[in-house]
């Protein structure tokens, strides 16, 4: 009998301490992002005329180019959504990576990249960041 009730009883604690932890990851993400990138993004990531890029284009919100450009910010010509910017993005050197993993978790909760989408954990974006060209 426990060799049923023990991995129910896991089972069940997973399935409801799990979605907490991720809300509260995108709560925190909502926060980072209203700080640091809506005065230039916009507060639903519509960007500024072809001044800055709107979010939520696939090439762009790919994991690994989010992570780098939100820590060493982007320069050089880039193409969203059909259109081309040329502006310099500042990097975000004070954010702690565990800031950067919330505010992607945030901006994947309003733009999926895949109809699967999973959490991003912290350390995914550790060594994506190292990774950084
Ligand atoms: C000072 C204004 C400013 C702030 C603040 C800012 N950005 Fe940007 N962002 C830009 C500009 C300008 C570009 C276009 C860069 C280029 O032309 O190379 C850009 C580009 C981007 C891109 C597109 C990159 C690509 O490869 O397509 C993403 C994603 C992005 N920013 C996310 C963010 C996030 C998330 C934050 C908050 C941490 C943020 N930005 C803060 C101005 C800003």
């Amino acid at each position: 009998m426990l060799q049923i009730l023990i991995p129910l009883l896991i089972i069940g604690i997973v399935v409801v301490i799990y979605p907490k932890t991720k809300a509260k990851s995108v709560l925190l993400g909502e926060s980072v992002y209203k700080k640091h990138c809506a005065n230039c993004h916009g507060l639903k990531g519509e960007g500024l005329r072809l001044l800055i890029p709107p979010l939520g284009d696939p090439r762009s919100m790919q994991l690994e180019n989010l992570v780098c450009t939100i820590r060493y910010g982007k320069r050089g010509e880039i193409l969203v959504f059909g259109q081309t910017y040329n502006r310099p993005m500042p990097g975000n050197y004070e954010l702690e990576n565990d800031e950067i993993t919330a505010l992607i978790n945030y901006l994947y909760s309003i733009f999926p990249i895949t109809p699967t989408y999973q959490a991003v954990t912290l350390s995914e974006v550790n060594g994506l960041i190292q990774q950084c060209k």
